[in-house]
């Protein structure tokens, strides 16, 4: 049983992370998407709402399954017994990060590998906060997250103003 997580803190998920979250979910057996609780990162919705979000988004591949974490990302894998990290990579910017983070998680659990999967063109240049900020200032995101995940942003900012 191959098990793959997925990180990130998921502010909202977009189309670029269900781009990869369907690419990887055809390549190990199980895709856990951990939506990380980091009080650090100042973030739109809790991390409760995000993991209610991405489970209605992802509601239709069967593979998948959506838990938050605190802490170390190894320690999740270890707990969650997976022994894959998937990431995206949008642009070559994206890479000096995620190597270093891949190296690094390596390093403290050598059973933990890191899989990359290079984004989908048209979702190469997305951002959570650049679809927030879109959003905000009431700007068209349905070129950039589902319809659902525009209806929470939409009700999200309107419960914020
Ligand atoms: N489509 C759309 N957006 C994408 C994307 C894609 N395919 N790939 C990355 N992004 C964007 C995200 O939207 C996010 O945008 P934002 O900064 O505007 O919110 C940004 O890239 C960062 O991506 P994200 O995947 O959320 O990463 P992160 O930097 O917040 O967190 C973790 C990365 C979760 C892997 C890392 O912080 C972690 O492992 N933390 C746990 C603690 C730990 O183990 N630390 C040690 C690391 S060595």
């Amino acid at each position: 049983m191959k098990t793959g997580i997925y990180p990130g803190s998921f502010d909202p998920i977009t189309l670029g992370h269900l781009d990869i979250i369907k690419r990887a979910a055809c390549v190990v057996d199980k895709l856990i998407i951990g939506v990380l609780n980091n009080s650090a990162k100042k973030s739109l919705f809790t991390p409760e709402e995000r993991v209610a979000i991405i489970r209605k988004t992802t509601s239709d591949i069967p593979n998948v399954e959506v838990e938050s974490f605190n802490g170390l990302l190894v320690d999740f894998a270890d707990q969650k017994q997976a022994h894959i990290i998937v990431r995206g990579l949008r642009a070559i910017s994206d890479f000096e990060y995620e190597l270093q983070i891949a190296q690094t998680n390596r390093k403290v659990n050598p059973k933990v590998d890191t899989m990359f999967f290079t984004t989908s063109e048209e979702y190469s240049y997305i951002s959570s906060s650049i679809v927030k900020e879109y959003a905000m200032y009431g700007g068209d995101v349905s070129q950039f997250v589902t319809p659902y995940v525009e209806t929470c942003l939409k009700a999200k900012i309107k419960e914020n103003r």
